[in-house]
């Protein structure tokens, strides 16, 4: 029985579910935050150990998330409490809310930056990306204005509001992404950007390069703060969760791989340092852009393209908060909108200044990271992999594997073959490595 669906938002199509879900996973996380990532842990052994990531944890853990969220049809606290009423379970629920807030925080500062660089692309005499970024009234302005942006679309609710503007882009991103590896991988100088990416030195391998890859392979599937359990909410009985799953973990992950055969073969051509941190995709892809025919067009459309990529992500940011508000609190989802928006807003200013606008807060602070890069590390990477090991747990031991397996069941019955594999991966494998990971996080902090 479909509890509360009547009340509640639903899709209106499996492929409405495919695209919102995909639009949640795809945004900077793909295009941003995976280059610079992968540039900083040595190239293709990370990229391997990212990839491994993705099959053995991130996509079964997926369906963890989409199974509890489609069985409750709740926000992640409610789920919990729908499942263990009065526990400390839905402590983790409430991680998650905070940890929406927190990502969304940063993350829509720099998806203001990409807005900001449509119009940068159009302006000769360019300002150079650290001046861009250390103009506050700039970063502050943008940034305010793309929180706002995603205020009205959440306040339209899910389905006029998410599905719709989903379906038609991300395909046009893809189409334009192809055409941009044929360019750069023409670039003298290319082939070498290739080799860094795609042919692995193993002994790179560290237990930080792990934990750098775990915490994309979450970060970049929404995973860890119950977005999906929230997404799963709005699925009906007759959808099947694991080849809907098994499609946005397709699609992010294509993305990403495509990402970085854009910018690794550039970066090298130009002779740039893979390492530079968060900037890079702002220095790289624009200096290509400049020297192609046509670039300027090409490289608006480009950041266009981006900026709505990262809209549907902050609109999934958002509806967590949400929706906890709605269901938990009772408050009317178009003032939950804005309480949560202005909310983050106040949060983001330091982040959204840490770029050389505000010397204090541009300085590392610990770990050579500076306000932003240690927002994006704190929540973007520790807080998911621990609402991850947590929500492994709760799902496989306290919910129980069998219950879920049967949740994903309904709507692929062939499923059943794989549930026992599933349910090892889902109450040892999962925690079990999460575990090792962090353990190996406090040997870095001392
Ligand atoms: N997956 C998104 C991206 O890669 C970011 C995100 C993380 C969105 C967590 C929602 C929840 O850009």
């Amino acid at each position: 029985m479909d509890v509360g669906s009547q009340q509640r938002g639903q899709w209106t199509s499996k492929i409405g579910f495919i695209f919102a879900a995909a639009g949640s996973a795809i945004g900077l996380g793909n295009i941003w935050r995976f280059p610079y990532i992968t540039g900083q842990n040595g190239g293709a052994a990370f990229v391997f150990v990212y990839l491994m990531c993705i099959l053995v944890i991130g996509l079964p853990y997926l369906y963890a998330e989409l199974a509890l969220g489609r069985y409750v049809h709740k926000n992640p606290v409610g789920a919990i409490r729908a499942i263990r009423p009065g526990s400390a379970w839905v402590l983790i629920g409430g991680l998650g809310v905070v940890t929406g807030l927190g990502i969304l925080s940063y993350y829509a500062v720099i998806a203001g930056w990409t807005v900001g660089y449509i119009f940068k692309m159009a302006i000769p005499n360019q300002i150079t990306f650290g001046e861009f970024v250390a103009n506050p009234y700039l970063v502050v302005s943008l940034f305010a204005f793309f929180i706002l942006i995603t205020i009205l679309v959440v306040y339209g609710g899910v389905q006029n509001g998410i599905e719709r503007w989903s379906k038609i882009l991300m395909p046009l991103l893809f189409v334009l992404l192809l055409g941009l590896i044929v360019y750069a991988n023409f670039l003298p100088g290319s082939g070498k950007g290739l080799a860094f990416y795609l042919k692995p030195d193993f002994s790179k391998i560290t237990g930080k390069v792990v934990l750098a890859a775990l915490g994309q392979a979450f970060f970049s599937l929404s995973l860890g703060m119950g977005l999906m359990i929230t997404y799963g909410s709005y699925l009906s009985k007759e959808d099947n969760l694991i080849s809907s799953g098994f499609y946005v973990a397709l699609a992010d992950t294509a993305i990403a791989i495509m990402a970085g055969l854009i910018i690794f073969p550039a970066l090298f051509a130009m002779n740039q340092n893979p390492a530079a941190g968060p900037g890079l995709v702002f220095q790289v892809l624009p200096a290509i852009f400049l020297h192609m025919p046509g670039g300027v067009i090409v490289g608006m459309i480009f950041f266009l393209l981006l900026s709505i990529a990262a809209l549907t992500s902050t609109i999934s940011l958002l509806e967590v908060p949400t929706a906890y508000l709605v269901d938990e609190k009772r408050v009317a989802r178009k003032v939950a909108v804005w309480i949560v928006g202005g909310l983050t807003f106040l949060i983001g200013l330091p982040s959204a200044l840490s770029q050389g606008a505000v010397s204090w807060l541009s300085k590392p602070i610990v770990g050579g990271m500076e306000f932003l890069s240690l927002m994006d590390f704190v929540w973007g990477n520790i807080s998911l992999t621990v609402g991850a090991f947590f929500l492994s747990i709760f799902v496989g031991w306290v919910w129980g594997a069998k219950h879920a397996a049967t949740e994903l069941q309904q709507g692929n019955p062939a499923f059943a073959r794989w549930a026992p594999f599933w349910s090892f991966l889902i109450r040892f494998v999962t925690p079990v490595f999460i575990f090792i990971i962090l353990l190996n996080l406090f040997k870095f902090f001392g």
